[in-house]
């Protein structure tokens, strides 16, 4: 072979690249249905969004960014997420607020590939701008819940959690006692203080310039000595206490069931009080089906205002991963079959009928055999085959054959549109 894609790419090919077309159509149709609205942002950026945004002591900054300097000197990476891009792209564009866009795409980070973990993979995301109530933390978190049973994705587990506030907003937050971040970070780093001589030289550092960030670690040794580190959601201040309270009230009263999960953090430094993942038991090591949090002071640290935010992203690849294989995702694709060449512009006349009426639909125009113009059919995945001979064109019908069960019916031509669209 001369050509083959790069490591940790991978081609979506039929029937796959069907059903992650499956996928996206049942994403868009619920993040409209909850008025969600699509929005676009270029696969690049400027280098400095995602140090701001995501962190420059995250793992996906230090070691994973696709990054390299364009002709003009300037560095530009490819988007390892989306949300910083969006966030961007609300303040540049003066968006109006409250806003909910959702988005579709490919993201890039250079790690190892392994099952479930691509280098470059879609995401399906929902950021919604200027709601701060508890009760938008649970619409959303719902949302990403709701989406994965329509795929009939029945292990996954939502799990939450809150990290608490950095301070420095505007409102309740410009007060000085509702900074718990700041105070549980000091408490984390005089636990680890004890024990840094233990800890890996990657989570000496991290105690060091992001304590948080030694949830991370995947050393099994660091792990172990964090299973008595103190937890974000036992030292949060009054009004995120009161937040996260709301968000597990709200997500009871519409049903999502929830479990708490105080270890986790999230990888991304944006976040504040209340982050929450989707995991699956079904798809190997790599189990966060998808993942979001609130992230109340990136548009600030942006040079903007002080807007609250909430979104996630769901992995479309772990998704499908996830999803039932044999998922009903259309594909009933009709073969018109023309028992001789007779009967070719008779074809040509009913293939454009079918696609005025919207059902897909393909002819053979290569070979004159039906035994090839079969053979084709199967080649394509089609449901049926609709064969016009002599007699069929006299007679003002045509013979639908069921390529599954080998069935073959005659039915009249005005009756075929309708049986079609019910079968
Ligand atoms: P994240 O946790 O980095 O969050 O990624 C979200 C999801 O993307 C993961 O749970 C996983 O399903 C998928 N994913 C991440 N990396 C890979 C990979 N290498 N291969 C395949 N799938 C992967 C974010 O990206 C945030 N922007 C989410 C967010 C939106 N927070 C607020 N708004």
């Amino acid at each position: 072979m001369k050509h083959t894609r790069p490591k940790g790419t991978k081609d979506f090919v039929p029937p796959e690249s069907r059903r992650k077309q499956w996928a996206e159509t049942e994403f868009r149709r619920l993040a409209e249905l909850y008025g969600f609205q699509e929005i676009v942002t270029p696969i690049i950026e400027h280098t400095e969004l995602f140090i701001k945004a995501t962190g420059e002591t995250s793992e996906i900054v230090t070691k994973e960014m696709y990054t390299f300097k364009d002709r003009s000197d300037r560095s530009i990476t490819l988007r390892p997420e989306g949300t910083p891009g969006v966030a961007r792209a609300v303040l540049e564009n003066n968006l109006r607020r409250p806003c909910r866009l959702y988005y579709i795409g490919p993201m890039f980070r250079y790690n190892r590939p392994q099952k479930g973990r691509f280098r470059e993979f879609y995401q399906l995301g929902v950021e919604c701008l200027g709601e701060a109530d508890p009760g938008s933390d649970a619409e959303v978190i719902a949302l990403g819940y709701e989406f994965f049973r329509a795929l009939g994705i029945s292990d996954c587990e939502t799990q939450i959690n809150s990290i608490g506030c950095r301070g420095g907003g505007e409102g309740e937050l410009a007060h000085p006692a509702h900074q718990c971040r700041i105070a549980y970070h000091e408490q984390l780093r005089g636990y680890l203080a004890g024990l840094s001589a233990q800890l890996c030289v990657a989570c000496q550092v991290r105690a060091e310039q992001n304590p948080l960030r030694v949830f991370d670690c995947k050393e099994a040794s660091c792990q172990e000595l964090l299973a008595g580190a103190p937890r974000s959601k036992d030292n949060l201040c009054p009004a995120c206490a009161e937040h996260f309270a709301g968000v597990q009230a709200a997500l009871r009263a519409r049903g999502v069931p929830f479990a708490i999960n105080d270890r986790m953090v999230r990888g991304l430094d944006y976040y504040s009080r209340t982050a929450f993942e989707y995991v699956s038991r079904s798809i190997g090591a790599q189990d966060s089906l998808g993942g979001g949090g609130r992230y109340d002071y990136l548009i600030e640290d942006f040079g903007g205002p002080h807007v609250p935010a909430i979104g996630f992203a769901l992995g479309e690849e772990r998704a499908l991963l996830a999803a039932q294989p044999n998922c009903d995702f259309g594909g009933r694709l009709v073969f018109v079959v023309a028992l001789s060449a007779n009967e070719q512009s008779a074809g040509l006349a009913l293939l454009a009928e079918l696609r005025a009426a919207g059902i897909p639909a393909q002819m053979d125009f290569d070979h004159a055999q039906v035994k090839q113009q079969f053979r084709a059919a199967d080649n394509a995945g089609a449901q049926y085959c609709l064969i016009l001979g002599e007699n069929e064109i006299a007679r003002g019908t045509v013979s639908m054959k069921d390529l599954a069960t080998g069935e073959q019916q005659e039915i009249k031509r005005g009756d075929l549109i309708g049986r079609l669209k019910v079968s």
